[in-house]
């Protein structure tokens, strides 16, 4: 078997651990892609509502925020996945008039390629240059800029995967990475009724139980661990004070598990941190922005208030 080294050091590291973790980064494999989309499609998972509404009720002063001169830009899209929602505004943004590179980033380069597949047929004008990596391994390569404007998009709370710490040296990062006038169009999932928030991550259903399974699945496929999945238990958590929403499969039982010749012991109950999804308030995303060299430029609710797309610019 050829295995993907990176996730096999990067497992083994996490598992090794006295407190045992795994990145959600490695969730988004092709199941896991597939898992996610089910996700969006969830009622409970009010995220992608929120922010299409945003969408439909914004787009047109988005193309004009994007754009004020109708002099072309780069759109460059961290973790774009299946682009469901940024479709809405590559659509107004053709039919504004303005030429534009639609430059996605994604890990997942199965997403990429179904992306740039749907893309293609739906948007046959639209210029694609997707790019496949880490971001904080493809931002060291954005530097290029053709005197463009640069307008980067994080959507969907992607940014509530980092800690504190690494949110700060990803948004101060991708600053260093812009000029003047280049804008950052960021969307944050706020704080809000904690059961709301959880059972977005705890549908009864259990699809996000199966997206957190996955990555136990995706070890023993790829890596030829010998996980027995029925033997763990997902589970999320929200703290309110923190913002944390996380999420931790617990060993059901005391148990070996096996994976690439080592082994793993773990105790009963004992968690695999898998997930930090942060929400935000207002006040930390403006903090957020001034913390990373950004002024807000404006701020695009939905109708419930749940969510915010923070528009940062390069003074
Ligand atoms: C894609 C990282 C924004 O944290 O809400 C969904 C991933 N995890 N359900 C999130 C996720 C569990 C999602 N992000």
């Amino acid at each position: 078997m050829v295995k993907n080294k990176q996730f096999l050091t990067d497992v083994i590291e996490g598992l090794s651990a006295d407190t045992k973790h795994i990145s959600s980064k490695y969730f988004y494999d092709k199941k896991g892609d597939a898992i996610f989309q089910q996700i969006m499609h969830m009622d409970e998972y009010y995220l992608t509502n929120a922010e299409l509404d945003i969408f439909e009720s914004y787009k047109s002063e988005i193309a004009q925020l994007f754009s004020p001169e109708k002099k072309p830009f780069n759109l460059i899209e961290f973790g774009a996945g299946d682009g469901m929602k940024t479709k809405v505004l590559l659509k107004e943004l053709l039919t504004h008039g303005v030429p534009f590179d639609y430059v996605p980033i994604d890990i997942s380069q199965n997403a990429l390629d179904q992306l740039n597949k749907s893309l293609t047929k739906e948007m046959p004008n639209l210029s694609f240059k997707g790019i496949q990596g880490d971001y904080f391994e493809v931002l060291n390569k954005l530097k290029e800029s053709n005197g463009r404007r640069n307008v980067v998009l994080f959507l969907g709370s992607n940014i509530g995967n980092f800690t504190n710490n690494e949110a700060k040296s990803f948004t101060s990062n991708i600053s260093d990475k812009l000029n003047p006038g280049d804008l950052l169009f960021i969307g944050v999932d706020l704080k809000k009724n904690p059961k709301k928030i959880l059972l977005a991550y705890n549908d009864p259903k259990g699809i996000t139980a199966e997206f957190n399974y996955n990555l136990l699945r995706r070890i023993n496929r790829e890596l030829g661990g010998n996980f027995d999945v029925g033997q763990f238990e997902h589970h999320p958590t929200y703290d309110p004070v923190t913002g944390e929403c996380k999420s931790a499969l617990l060993s059901k039982i005391d148990q070996e598990v096996e994976i690439d010749s080592q082994t793993f012991h773990f105790a009963e109950w004992e968690p695999i941190h898998t997930e930090i999804s942060r929400k935000y308030s207002l006040k930390q995303v403006h903090q957020l922005a001034k913390a990373s060299g950004f002024k807000v430029k404006t701020d695009l609710f939905d109708s419930h208030k749940y969510f915010v797309d923070s528009v940062w610019e390069i003074v």
